[in-house]
């Protein structure tokens, strides 16, 4: 760094000029990727009239909101070719996966990186299966939810919960370094997380569903398939020898397998955000499941429904594209920050939309959707912006045919996410070199140093008077509040 010349061509460097110095910087390509870190080293003193929060002489920031192109991670697990509309899982490709695999054997794939043996396949499912079961104390954790509680507040919650019952997985009881040992972290115990979280999320996840119905819970039952035995335990209602339909279990299958993971979309980055302070599991999945209920990530295939019912009919569908192009109106389930072309997913979920409508019937909405489909693939505004259907598009509508609430749809997206997440997890608690916290950079734009006025004079402070806090604008003042509080409890005593 920091050296003027000119490199041979062919040489894996990159050279920087800083023109406000006449400075160049060498900066080596590895990966294809520039470090960060090495344009801290591009400094240049301040000249006159900059403030000095810009920071001028503490090196070069790169400015990158929503992390448009910021590698934060060195990854082995799953590849995406957003141009192609390709996508991998440890170098499998999706489409085989899906018609070959199954959501466990998958899961086994992205957290351990290859493909089960049989014995290897046997213990692991039997390790989550038998993992599967909450503690019957748990149940007073579900029924101080509202009956109408949405249910991925319900399950985020949940799943924070859950960490509470094993301190010997808490890196805050244990040591800090209880999954980041050097040569010898704990393997064991983190194995004993995944099948924890993996075989309980289909049951917190069935909970949340009956609680909301006031129906009694049900114990995950044994011999059934991962999907099979979450069905049963959301829809068993004392029936003799009852077992989900074989079809809707496997296109349920197939759909968790499409879900699994997807490298650093939003919510595997909020998982590794917070595990990087070296949180408990239960802690860093339950904060990823918060970012998946977001409407532009997880959330999207409940909004998908919404958006459909609201346009209602075929004929609306040219009307509900032009307020989207005049950005009254969002396109749910269209567009994606990687894939420039259609999603790989989107073709198997509609394929296994066919399966599952041969059993339910078709969704009325389905109509509405092909007409929103074809007219937006043929509409410039989209192909000009490469905006296709992405998975939620089409996913809502097999929920939907199945019989799920609207609501529910991103905890079917969450749970079989909870592989992805912590696939995630463990490549960096074990990566070599440890576990660096993420703690990014920020421009300061705010005000420049000030001093302090006493509340007596802050009145005649310009700016202030035009921002009137909350409770001057709600109209009624803290003292009315509080005196028509005593009034109350005083009438009721
Ligand atoms: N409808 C209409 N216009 C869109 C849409 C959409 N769904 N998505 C993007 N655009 C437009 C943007 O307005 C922008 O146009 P402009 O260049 O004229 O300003 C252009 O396409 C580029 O879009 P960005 O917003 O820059 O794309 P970004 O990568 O930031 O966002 C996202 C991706 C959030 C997925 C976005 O496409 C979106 O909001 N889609 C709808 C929500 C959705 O379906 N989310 C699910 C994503 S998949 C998943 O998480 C499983």
């Amino acid at each position: 760094m920091g050296k003027p010349l000119d490199p041979p061509p062919g040489s894996n460097t990159l050279t920087v000029r800083d023109n406000r110095t006449g400075k160049s910087y060498q900066i080596p390509i590895v990966d294809n990727s520039i470090s960060a870190t090495d344009f801290k080293a591009i400094k240049a003193s301040r000249v006159a009239g900059e403030r000095e929060e810009n920071e001028t002489e503490k090196g070069l920031r790169l400015a990158d909101r929503g992390f448009l192109n910021t590698a934060v991670l060195r990854s082995e697990i799953t590849y995406i070719d957003g141009d192609a509309g390709v996508l991998r899982y440890r170098g499998y490709p999706i489409e085989q996966l899906a018609q070959h695999s199954n959501h466990l054997e998958t899961a086994y794939l992205l957290i351990y990186g290859s493909l089960p043996t049989p014995s290897q396949y046997q213990t692991w499912r039997d390790e989550i299966m038998h993992h599967s079961v909450i503690h019957a104390d748990a149940e007073q954790f579900f029924r101080s939810f509202r009956y109408d509680a949405h249910p991925m507040a319900i399950l985020t919650s949940a799943l924070a919960y859950l960490g509470s019952y094993y301190s010997e997985a808490n890196p805050s009881l244990q040591g800090q370094n209880l999954f980041t040992k050097g040569d010898k972290p704990s393997l064991a115990t983190m194995d004993k997380q995944i099948y924890r979280l993996i075989g309980k999320a289909t049951t917190l996840a069935a909970m949340a569903y009956r609680v909301r119905q006031g129906r009694e819970f049900v114990t995950p039952p044994t011999g059934l398939s991962y999907t099979g035995s979450f069905l049963y335990q959301m829809d068993h209602l004392g029936q003799e020898n009852y077992v989900p339909n074989p079809v809707l279990e496997k296109a349920l299958d197939v759909l968790f397998l499409l879900h699994a993971d997807h490298e650093m979309n939003a919510s595997s980055t909020s998982v590794l955000q917070v595990g990087s302070s070296l949180v408990d599991p239960f802690s860093a999945v339950a904060a990823g499941c918060a970012s998946l209920y977001g409407p532009l990530h997880g959330g999207a295939n409940e909004a998908v429904i919404r958006m459909l019912i609201s346009i209602g009919k075929p004929e609306n569908v040219p009307a509900f594209l032009e307020a989207v192009k005049k950005r009254e109106k969002v396109l749910s389930g269209f567009g994606h920050r990687v894939y420039k072309t259609s999603d790989p997913r989107s073709f198997i979920v509609r394929k296994t939309a066919d399966e599952v409508f041969k059993i339910t019937g078709k969704d009325e909405l389905l109509e509405t959707a092909m007409a929103l489909h074809d007219a937006a693939m043929k509409d410039d505004y989209f192909i000009s912006r490469k905006l296709a259907p992405n998975v939620d598009f089409w996913s809502g509508l097999i929920y939907r045919a199945m019989g799920f609430p609207n609501d529910y749809f991103p905890v079917l997206f969450a749970v079989p996410r909870v592989v992805g997440w912590l696939a995630h997890w463990r490549q960096m608690m074990l990566q070599a070199g440890g576990v660096k916290i993420w703690r990014p950079r920020q421009i300061y734009v705010g005000a420049a140093k000030r001093d302090y006025v006493g509340l007596e004079d802050r009145i005649a402070v310009e700016g202030l008077k035009k921002t009137p806090s909350a409770i001057e604008h709600s109209g009624i003042s803290k003292r009315t509040r509080l005196a028509s509080f005593k009034g109350q409890t005083k009438a009721k005593l």
